[in-house]
């Protein structure tokens, strides 16, 4: 096992009607922006059952950020909160409202270009508290400092970072989840399969209790993904994926082993360039990258293959090569296609993303560093 360091203080609250609770966690000293997406939590009670919660506070709303959170609409929120004085974000809404909300808390004190947080990666050196209640399991966003962000202006979709980014606190109510469309619903069970592989689909180092644990979310979310496309209101599945979802990337299973990253890497351009949700770049990306980079995943996915997919008879390579066609499969019977020409999409933007990480200067991205801009093409060519 490698070293590391963990640190994680946020407190989590699971349950259903816990969103009633929210004064516990809350000062009414403070001045407090309710920021939200594009409107779901107005029809489906959130937005009722938050502000029933906040009554007695001084409360501001900050509606309409959208799914791939985008900058411009952001510094809106900044503005507003600059002007009004504002000192506590809560965030009502899924990742993206979750993600837009930690640039938002950065992004008020910050001296400078606000943009330059995101492009060159300047370090945050304060924000302002916020938390967060979550309507939809996918990002694990409630549980990490990090987010993604967009600019419209250029497609860009840039990932940031901090400790002080991490939420005060985060209600988990499985029943606000209830409204999501299906292919929400299957986004996040996508998402949250790929944030473990992402940590897990690597090289051995001897750590078996990051694997297991890695093995016990993956095999949950194949249980339970199928479940709710037939039984969406079984609140026992929903909160079970819910939980899988915080799993997935609250930086437990990432102690102490290398970590890839690629997939959503070349996922986040998809979006950028296309436009396709999250989750639904990473079922196409990942079966790929995994066919591409097999002789560095080999061993890893045999044990992928026997333990999650109890994949017991053939060589190394006849397992893994077995356990990519299941997990294709697995993306398939949620609903999601995994193929690029699904969506209408060709090669037409496949020499920028090239550029664009030759820039950047990701010329060897993965665990291994060895997901070269070659790769990414055949990687790409590969999910057409
Ligand atoms: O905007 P509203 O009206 O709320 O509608 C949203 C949106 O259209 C809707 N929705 C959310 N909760 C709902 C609901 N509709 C009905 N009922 C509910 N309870 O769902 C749509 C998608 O929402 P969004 O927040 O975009 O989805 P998700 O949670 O999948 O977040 C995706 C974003 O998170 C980033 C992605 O890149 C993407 O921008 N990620 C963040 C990560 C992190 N912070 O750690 C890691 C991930 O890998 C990911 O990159
Ligand atoms: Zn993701």
């Amino acid at each position: 096992m490698n070293s590391f360091e963990f640190f994680n203080p946020v407190r989590i609250i699971f349950g259903m009607g816990k969103i009633a609770e929210l004064p516990k966690y809350i000062s009414k000293d403070h001045k407090v922006l309710v920021t939200y997406g594009g409107g779901s939590i107005k029809e489906n009670g959130i937005y009722d059952q938050v502000f029933d919660a906040l009554k007695g506070y001084s409360v501001f709303e900050f509606g309409g950020i959208e799914a791939n959170p985008k900058y411009e609409t952001l510094m809106k929120a900044v503005q507003l909160i600059r002007k009004e004085k504002i000192d506590f974000v809560l965030a009502v809404g899924g990742g993206s409202v979750l993600d837009g909300t930690k640039f938002i808390v950065a992004a008020v004190p910050f001296k400078g270009n606000e943009w330059d947080i995101l492009a060159k990666h300047l370090p945050i050196k304060e924000a302002l508290p916020f938390g967060a209640v979550l309507t939809l399991a996918a990002t694990g966003s409630e549980m990490n400092s990090g987010g993604v962000i967009s600019k419209t202006e250029t497609k860009e979709k840039l990932a940031f970072g901090s400790p002080l980014l991490f939420p005060k606190f985060s209600i988990l109510d499985p029943a606000t989840t209830y409204s999501l469309p299906l292919n929400q619903v299957a986004n996040g069970v996508v998402d949250s399969f790929v944030h473990v592989t992402e940590q897990y689909l690597t090289y051995p180092t001897n750590s078996p209790i990051q694997d297991r644990m890695a093995e016990g979310i993956l095999k949950t979310l194949i249980e339970e993904g199928p479940k709710v496309l037939s039984n969406p209101r079984d609140f026992d599945v929903r909160a079970n994926l819910m939980w899988s979802a915080t799993m997935a990337l609250n930086g437990l299973i990432s102690c102490g082993v290398p970590t890839d990253w690629a997939t959503h890497m070349i996922g986040h351009e998809l979006t950028a360039f296309h436009g396709l949700s999250h989750g639904v770049t990473l079922a196409i990306i990942l079966p790929s990258l995994l066919r591409i980079m097999i002789d560095d995943k080999e061993v890893k996915l045999a044990q992928y293959a026997e333990r999650v997919w109890d994949i017991k008879s053939g060589t190394t390579r006849e397992k893994a090569l077995a356990a990519i066609d299941k997990t294709e499969v697995f993306f398939q019977s949620m609903g999601i296609k995994t193929k690029l020409t699904g969506y209408g999409v060709g090669a037409e933007n496949f020499s920028k993303i090239i550029k664009r990480f030759e820039d950047r200067g990701w010329v060897g991205l993965g665990e291994r560093r060895s997901v070269t801009p070659d790769k990414v093409l055949e990687i790409l060519k590969n999910s057409l």
